[in-house]
């Protein structure tokens, strides 16, 4: 008893149900400090997590380039696949010290910026692009945070960024992209799977809607 009485099951195990589940800035902190240093095997790769990839892939292909702004950079996944679309020019963006702390460890970001994307941002670059990947899902974060972007990102930025399915029917996107209005432009929608066929089957064919658009 004495063993575990420091343990919060939710915060100490980290996996996809438990991040789905978070309630506070702190709980995320928590969790992503314990994720770190196996997010990119146990997650990544054993789940077959594949929205780095398309959100990297999307992007190139509506001829974003830098400097790119990741938000929720994470470990860094998002980095890998965008340089190997030949763009190298990106900033990380991070809640969490020890997620952003690994993705520094890997060479693929310009700045490492710990911050939360939900507040106005610490630094008054305007991006040419803004991407994020696996953020805006369940227990993360809101509408809200795509709207804070918009003043990190220079006139006709490129965003190409993440939105759970699921959590684009309850938490308002929809609502958010018809408030943003003329704010933004050249407005598409793809609706991609999250998971390739290694995930667990209660996630297997879970979809992630990318929102790509480019600021007026
Ligand atoms: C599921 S991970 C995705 C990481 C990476 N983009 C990827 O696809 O592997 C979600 C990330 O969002 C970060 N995050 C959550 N809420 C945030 C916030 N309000 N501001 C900035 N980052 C946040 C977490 O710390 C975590 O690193």
């Amino acid at each position: 008893m004495q063993a575990s009485a420091n343990i919060d099951y939710m915060t100490d195990n980290p996996n996809l149900e438990n991040a789905y589940a978070l309630r506070s800035p702190d709980e995320m902190k928590t969790l992503y400090e314990n994720w770190a240093d196996h997010y990119d095997i146990s997650f990544g790769q054993d789940q077959g997590y594949q929205t780095p990839r398309e959100v990297a892939v999307a992007f190139a292909a509506a001829g974003g380039g830098g400097p790119v702004l990741d938000v929720g950079a994470g470990t860094g996944l998002v980095a890998a696949h965008l340089h190997a679309q030949g763009i190298t020019d990106i900033d990380a963006l991070d809640l969490s010290d020890e997620m952003l702390r690994v993705a520094g460890e890997k060479g693929l970001y310009r700045d490492l910026i710990a911050a939360d994307v939900t507040q106005p941002l610490p630094h008054a670059k305007r991006y040419a692009g803004i991407v994020s990947a696996g953020t805006f899902t369940l227990g993360h974060v809101g509408p809200e945070g795509v709207v804070a972007l918009m003043d990190a990102a220079a006139q006709n930025a490129l965003f190409v960024i993440s939105v759970n399915a699921l959590h684009y029917e309850s938490a308002g996107f929809a609502d958010m992209i018809t408030r943003l209005g003329t704010q933004i432009t050249a407005l598409s929608f793809k609706d991609v799977r999250i998971y390739d066929d290694r995930a667990d089957e209660a996630h297997r064919n879970d979809i992630a809607r990318l929102l790509i658009f480019r600021k007026t």
